[in-house]
């Protein structure tokens, strides 16, 4: 009876992973997926407070394994309220905030659509453009209707903050935004504070209900506060609004598919009203969320010295981040123009000598990529979005083995010293050709 099914397309990010899982060459990297990778042996990294909790969960004698309520557990989140808004947030100090436990960032935004699909008086959502691939398929699947506002600049490769003011104000009273907290995915643009401040005036002006998407709360700066503030601006004026909150990136849970969909609404009695309608839109789809990895988000939120622990390690994280983008955008400072000619020597000494490659490699060339590649090191979080058209993707996938979107979006968590004058040498290659 499925005989007729055609072939579906791979996923525009996942599908990277795809591919690059069945490429056999020894230098392939994968910049696709927003997913951290440790500097030294380039593997996905188990953060230790996150083993530790582990441990005392299972150590735990009285530890059981029934339903979660439909709600998700109680303590992840109050904790994870919290952890976004503020312990002194008044939304939070006067019982405003109705959270529900949900299946990560993606699962918060699907709970979240499909309660303002059923509920809410407007059903446009208008979201950034670019933005994160699956969005607009969540949304319009929850039953909203999805448009887009301006927000990137190909020119300057920042923030087109008139086109952004121009359709936002055009926007139907009471429409719903979706914002990206902070580091904008895919583009690793933010608006400034100041700009944050005009975004909020104009949108309270207007009634737009503000639906933020928090996947790298930690991630952006290293610090969990600073993170936060363009939400704490618009939840201090009183105002609603929605929270999808996600554990995948700051707590290196992606598989345990941990978040939160917080609605802060105008009163406490309302806040209990709309729980009680999201556990309506819950029950149906997946009945109850998952215990282990609320329970390991819950651990370390509430013990200080397991909290004081994880902002080391994410803060580390976020470190590093920030040096692979010194690191790329110095190695495309000195790159060669005799570079595309000399890769295939480079692939050689890559298999054949991978510890001395960086050695020759910085010995071999000096003169810079052609352009200006500053938006490398002004971009924040996970992702630089280079600039590189489809094309010059995928001439690096062919003959450099490197995996990005095909939007020319690299994780930078996917890179390491190493690799940084592999990527390189293909940029310049992609850019001189
Ligand atoms: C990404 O953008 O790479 C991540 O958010 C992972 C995903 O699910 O797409």
């Amino acid at each position: 009876v499925f005989a007729g099914i055609a072939q579906g397309p791979e996923d525009p990010i996942l599908g990277v992973t795809v591919a690059y899982n069945k490429d056999p060459s020894p230098v392939k990297v994968n910049l696709g997926v927003g997913a951290y990778r440790t500097e030294v042996r380039g593997k996905p990294l188990v953060l230790n407070v996150v083993k530790r909790a582990e441990q005392m969960l299972i150590h735990n004698e009285s530890r059981v394994k029934e339903y979660l309520p439909i709600t998700g557990l109680a303590d992840f989140n109050k904790l994870s309220a919290k952890l976004i808004f503020g312990a002194d947030s008044p939304a939070i100090q006067e019982n405003r905030v109705a959270t529900v436990q949900c299946l990560s960032g993606t699962g918060s935004l699907r709970v979240g659509g499909e309660f303002l699909a059923r509920h809410y008086h407007e059903r446009t959502i208008y979201i950034p453009q670019p933005t994160w691939g699956n969005h607009p398929k969540v949304f319009t699947l929850a039953g909203l209707t999805a448009r887009s506002y301006r927000y990137y600049d190909p020119a300057t490769r920042g923030l087109d903050f008139q086109g952004l003011l121009e359709d936002l104000s055009s926007a139907p009273s009471g429409a719903i935004v979706l914002l990206h907290a902070c580091a904008h995915n895919p583009t690793g643009v933010d608006p400034t504070l100041e700009q944050w401040e005009q975004i909020r005036q104009l949108m309270r002006s207007k009634a737009l209900l503000p639906f933020f998407d928090s996947a790298y709360q930690g991630f952006a700066s290293g610090s969990l506060d600073k993170d936060a503030q363009s939400v704490r601006m618009f939840v201090a004026d009183g105002g609603e609004l929605l929270m999808a909150q996600s554990y995948a990136k700051n707590m290196g849970l992606y598989g345990e598919r941990v978040g939160a969909l917080s609605i802060v609404c105008g009163s406490a009695d309302i806040a209990v009203k709309v729980e009680s309608q999201l556990k309506l839109v819950i029950r149906p789809m997946y009945s109850n969320p998952p215990l282990h990895g609320a329970s390991i988000v819950a651990t370390i939120l509430k013990d200080s010295a397991m909290f004081d622990e994880w902002t080391v390690e994410l803060k580390a994280m976020a470190d590093r981040i920030i040096s692979m983008r010194e690191q790329l955008f110095d190695a495309l400072k000195i790159r060669g123009p005799s570079i595309s000619k000399l890769w295939m020597f480079n692939l050689l000494i890559h298999f054949l000598l991978i510890p001395l490659y960086q050695s020759v490699d910085h010995l071999s060339y000096h003169a810079e990529t052609p352009g200006d590649w500053s938006h490398i090191i002004k971009q924040i979080g996970m992702f630089t979005f280079t600039g590189l058209n489809s094309e010059q993707v995928a001439f690096m996938r062919q003959e450099y083995h490197i995996y990005m979107t095909s939007d020319g979006r690299i994780s930078m968590a996917g890179l390491s010293s190493r690799t940084v004058p592999h990527l390189a040498d293909a940029i310049h290659a992609a850019v001189t050709k």
